[in-house]
This record gives C-alpha cells, structure tokens and sequence, in this order.
C-alpha cells in the first residue's frame, strides 16, 4: 500500500486528469518526476480505444520511457507545427494543493501545439509561480508547458508555499558546461549566496549531464516575492538581494550560457483544485 504523500500524488493526478483530459484531445504534455507517473497511470485507465488516437509528447528521457512503457503512443515536440507566438514567459497561474493546478498560457486562437500538458514542480507560490528541475529536466518541461494551452501542475499539498524558496532552497538552472565559472561569479553578484554545479549520486560521477548536454547549477536565494508586493517602495529588483519572481528570472535567463531557468511564472488566473484528503476527493 502506498504511504501517505504518494497516495496524496496519486490522488490529485486522478483528479487532474479528470477534471483535464478530454477525449477529444490530440496531443498530451507528460511531465518528469514521480508524481507524473500516477498521471500516466489514470491515463492508461481511460483505455486503449482513447489513447491510441492520442500523440503523448515527453519532457526528457524518463518521460519518455514512461510513455512507452504506458504504451501510449509517442510524439515529440519537435515533429508538431510550432506555436506561433511562444510566450517569452510563462503566462503562469497554476498549481494545487493535494491535487491540479491549472494554467492558461492565453494561446488560445493561436495554433498551439499541445492541447494539454500535465507536470510537476517542486514548490509553488500563491501566484502559482513555480520552480521546476528538481529533476534536471527543465528545459524540455518549459518547451512543452510554453507550447500548450493548458499546464497543469500535479502536486501535494507540501509544494504550496506562500512564497517560493520558502521550503525548496535552491533555484535550479541549465547552463552550458564552458560558461560555469562565468554563470556562477554572476548569480553571486545577483545575491545567491552560494550557487552549485549539481553532482550526480557518487564522487566518481561527476556533474549531473541534462538530457540536452548541460549541467544544472542550483542558486540558492532568499524567498521570492510575487507582483503584489511590490510596492510602497518595495522593488524587487535585487536591492539588498530581494528579488521578485519575475524580475529574476528574466534577469538569470539574460545572462549568456544559461539554456533556461527553473521559475515558472506569468499570473494569468490559475485556479487550484483540492482532490481532498484520503478517502475524501471533494471540489474546492
Ligand atoms: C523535474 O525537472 C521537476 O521539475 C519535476 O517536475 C519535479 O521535480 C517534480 O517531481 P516529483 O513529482 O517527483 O516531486
């Protein structure tokens, strides 16, 4: 049986794709982490007869062998017709609670590609600003949410904070392995104290190696503060190493060598569901 926090993942994944998936849809986002794998799973549950007709699009190599293994039939963002006007940011809002948190990347007329896309995170804020790539694997997750109409982050309740870098310490980058000493001398002059190259699991490995051929730096910050506190000469801009959630990120993204970051952000009025407590399952 499972224990109590992978049966409040599997909880709101059921919910998610409940309340998220239509029949109608083509093509379908699949995230990376564990709580995306209990996506999959309900999923599969919709049958053969739904899915079959369905392109599943990954975010990175497990993504990938989730799809397959699912045996749900595999996309790739590369093969669909582009979006035409790619937000420079997420149009974010999003996030849950025990359970789904749903944006609207405000593509709709364009001609997205994905008609959903389902992922976690590894904290969320009020604004349902997220930070993503505890899992190394940001870059292709913001390729496919930016490319979707829908993102819906699939989290427990332990991800919701009021503020990022509340609970989760550390923003994680992807950068290109030759600009590290440049990217990391920089990120301290923006106020992270400390900022890593994340090592793999033992001392032979080395620096963990994305699916794209880089390396994640993890910079830590003081929490981050969203839109509505900027004000009453509050700035958010980096004075006294405070920074915004936007305002950061545009600003790490600037510096050249970094491929993406991980905060997803941009309000656009999220709703968060609660798929409740065990043996519960009530709305909001
Ligand atoms: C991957 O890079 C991350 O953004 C994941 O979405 C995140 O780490 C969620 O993983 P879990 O569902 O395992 O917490």
């Amino acid at each position: 049986s499972l224990s109590p926090i992978e049966a409040a993942k599997r909880r709101a994944a059921y919910k998610a794709v409940e309340d998220h998936f239509d029949t109608s849809y083509r093509y379908i986002g699949i995230g990376s982490g564990s709580t995306v794998v209990y996506v999959v799973e309900a999923i599969v549950a919709k049958g053969r007869d739904v899915t079959s007709k369905m392109a599943f699009i990954p975010t990175g190599d497990q993504s990938k062998q989730l799809i397959i293994e699912a045996g749900l039939p595999l996309g790739s963002i590369d093969s669909l017709p582009p979006v035409e006007d790619v937000p420079s940011e997420m149009g974010r809002e999003n996030a849950l609670h025990v359970a789904t948190g749903q944006q609207d990347l405000g593509l709709k007329g364009k001609r997205e590609s994905l008609d959903v896309a389902f992922d976690g995170a590894d904290e969320i804020d009020e604004d349902l600003n997220c930070i993503k790539g505890g899992g190394a694997c940001l870059f292709q997750e913001k390729l496919v949410a930016t490319s979707a109409k829908k993102f819906i982050c699939v989290a427990d309740s332990r991800k919701l904070q009021p503020r990022l870098l509340t609970s989760w310490k550390t923003i994680p980058i992807e950068i290109a392995p030759l600009a590290a000493p440049t990217i990391k001398r920089i990120l301290i002059t923006l106020g992270s104290p400390d900022p890593r190259i994340r090592q793999g699991g033992s001392a032979k490995a080395g620096p963990v190696v994305t699916d794209n051929g880089m390396w994640i730096m993890d910079a830590p910050f003081s929490p981050l503060l969203i839109s509505d506190d900027i004000k009453d000469g509050v700035k958010g801009d980096g004075t006294d190493g405070i920074w915004e959630v936007h305002q950061l990120g545009r600003r790490i993204k600037r510096i050249v060598g970094v491929l993406e970051v991980g905060l997803f952000y941009g309000r656009n009025g999220g709703q968060v569901a609660n798929a409740g407590e065990e043996g519960g399952g009530q709305k909001p």
